[in-house]
């Protein structure tokens, strides 16, 4: 049973969580989504400064709410990687002066791993496993046979599926991050646009860069032709054709693994139309299906102390002149450089 203290600052949320046994005692998340809002996406120079103001709040906070101590812990873990090089800094410098100043070892988590183990929080993790992870700067089916072994077996080629969201909501004149308004417009569209499938048929590699461009030249082309746009609809035929992918790689590999487990991961598993689509799917199919709860789904801290609590188990730490790896891949995990 460990006390681990971990820190995510992969992107644009400053996270703090402390667990105890497996036992979340601390979870704190500052956002900085309301800054970056007006620029339409993340600006990196500022996400990574906010970090820096907000990290000693979040470990205060986390202290605070956990009723620990650094004293009383025994590992210190961190997001090393995927992610915005800058905001990944911060999280790995606060995580070292900890490590460092109260002898502990130290435990570079993978962000994805982090996303797939958030559903431990939900129920326990059962092999073989495919994890369908999809988030703003991911698009991957990752394969687990057993815990903290990971194979992709499909990526995108491109452009993630919740970077493709963002982009498209931005053209349709829609807030940011654009997962959420795409999701509840769509609710009340129809399929009436006909947007290309890229990869459709095709093995479990996505792409998602030429529906993004085929959505933004079909909106320019109907606003020079003075033609109405017609938002809902234009979110439903988009969602229909992202998710879509999703689900056709998603039911190929589950059935050409044989796997026991389906789990969802990232931002983008927060979408409606996924979530119940996955439940038509494959409740009743003999897989298990679990979709992590909304708070877990974007980005926290809780999830990177999961990943540490089995690393920790089996005695895996980094020495402190580890440095952060920006395209750190999640079948690589334990490699790194010093
Ligand atoms: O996991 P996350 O925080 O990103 C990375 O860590 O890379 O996910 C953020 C992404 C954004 O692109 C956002 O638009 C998308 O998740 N998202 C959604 C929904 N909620 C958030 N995409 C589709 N439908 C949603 N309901």
């Amino acid at each position: 049973m460990s006390k681990i203290l971990a820190i995510e600052s992969s992107c644009d949320e400053t996270a703090v969580a402390i667990t105890d046994g497996g036992k979340l005692l601390a979870n704190v998340v500052a956002t900085q989504i309301s800054v970056h809002e007006k620029y339409g996406g993340v600006m990196p120079e500022i996400a990574s400064r906010l970090h820096c103001e907000n990290i000693a709040v979040c470990l205060k906070e986390a202290l605070e709410q956990s009723g620990l101590r650094y004293e009383d812990l025994d590992a210190v873990a961190v997001t090393r990687g995927p992610g915005l090089i800058g905001c990944l800094h911060i999280g790995m410098q606060a995580a070292k002066s900890i490590a460092m100043l109260y002898n502990k070892p130290l435990i570079p988590v993978h962000h994805l791993a982090g996303h797939i183990y958030a559903n431990e929080y939900v129920g326990e993790l059962k092999f073989p496993l495919l994890c369908v992870v999809v988030s703003g700067g991911n698009t991957e089916l990752v394969i687990m046979r057993d815990h903290l072994d990971f194979e992709i077996i499909g990526e995108t080629k491109d452009d993630a599926v919740g970077e493709c969201y963002d982009k498209v909501a931005r053209v349709l004149g829609l807030p940011y991050p654009g997962g959420v308004p795409i999701d509840q417009h769509a609710k009340n569209g129809k399929h009436t646009y006909d947007l290309p499938k890229p990869l459709h048929g095709q093995g479990y590699d996505f792409s998602y860069s030429g529906l993004k461009t085929a959505v933004i030249n079909l909106v320019n082309t109907l606003k020079m032709k003075g033609e109405e746009i017609r938002i809902d609809d234009m979110a439903r035929s988009f969602q229909d054709v992202a998710i879509g992918m999703i689900l056709e790689k998603t039911v190929k590999a589950a059935l050409d693994f044989n796997v026991k487990q389906i789990v969802l991961a990232g931002g983008v598993s927060a979408n409606s139309y996924l979530r119940e689509q996955m439940h038509k799917r494959f409740d009743n199919s003999g897989i298990e299906l679990i979709i992590p709860p909304i708070w877990c789904t974007t980005d926290n801290a809780a999830m990177i102390a999961k990943v540490a609590e089995h690393l920790y188990e089996e005695g895996f730490s980094a020495p402190l002149t580890i440095g952060v790896d920006p395209n750190w891949k999640i079948d690589h995990f334990r490699e790194f450089d010093s």
